[in-house]
């Protein structure tokens, strides 16, 4: 049984569709990445996985429970946690203010504030200080922080590198492996090929709310990547 099954489900904004019969299986401690250009309906898949837009048509399904009827924060508590693009943090509050909030009425599990520093040293460095002065890349560091600070089964994974140095986004990346070990399924969602193939078990592509190609990463050419993210 895969963790997260998602069958052929579709988004609208009002009457715009976003995304068109999408299907997808993630299995439980794989690293899911899912690419496309802007636009694509990204971010719009995770927020439908998130539940903080509904699917029409189809269905999700969460660790074989189907989840679609669930508002966002009873996903929360089944271990569904979003990191949303453009990381979100709370400017007004601390650095560990803002894991804690993340661990509020969170669940149980590996990850605390103890583990979360030592993922990412520079929060602890910086614990006392306010968000809003941290660079981009701790903000992002500090977003993924908080959404482990849930124990979350399922990580959704919104565009870490946008806007970020490579190295940064190396940093950041770095992380993965220990955060999979621990135990927790990542989903991420990447405008950057590169980035998403040299992590990701499996990848697929949207291409215009559609889905355009999936397999493992060493299965698919240079070519077909390029078609089914470009769209020629
Ligand atoms: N809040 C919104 N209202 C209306 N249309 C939206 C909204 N958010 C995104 N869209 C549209 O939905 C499509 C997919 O967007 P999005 O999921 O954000 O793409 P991506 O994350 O791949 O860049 C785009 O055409 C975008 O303009
Ligand atoms: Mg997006």
């Amino acid at each position: 049984m895969s963790l997260l099954e998602v069958r052929g489900a579709s988004s609208f904004y009002g009457d715009f569709q976003a995304l068109y019969d999408i299907s997808l299986a993630v299995q439980e401690g794989e690293r899911f990445a899912m690419i496309g250009s802007n636009g694509a309906g990204k971010s719009t898949l995770l927020r439908m996985i998130a539940g903080l837009l509904p699917a029409r048509g189809g269905g999700i399904r969460f660790d074989g429970q189907a989840i679609d009827a669930l508002p966002t924060h009873e996903r929360v508590k089944l271990g569904v946690s979003l990191v949303p693009e453009g990381r979100r943090v709370f400017p007004s509050l601390s650095v560990e203010e803002n894991l804690l909030i993340g661990g509020y009425r969170g669940r149980r599990g590996h990850w605390g504030l103890g583990r979360v520093y030592e993922l990412f040293p520079l929060l602890k460095e910086r614990a006392r200080r306010s968000a809003a002065v941290l660079s981009g890349g701790e903000q992002q560091a500090l977003a993924i922080g908080r959404a482990l600070m849930n124990n979350p089964r399922l990580l959704l994974l919104d565009e870490v590198s946008l806007g970020l140095a490579p190295v940064v986004i190396r940093e950041l990346y770095d992380r993965l492996p220990a955060i999979a070990a621990a135990g927790t399924t990542v989903l991420i969602v990447e405008q950057n090929i590169d980035q998403a193939l040299g992590v990701a078990d499996r990848v697929a592509c949207l291409l215009e709310g559609r889905i355009s190609l999936a397999g493992r990463p060493a299965e698919l050419t240079r070519e077909a990547i390029a078609a089914a993210y470009f769209g020629i």
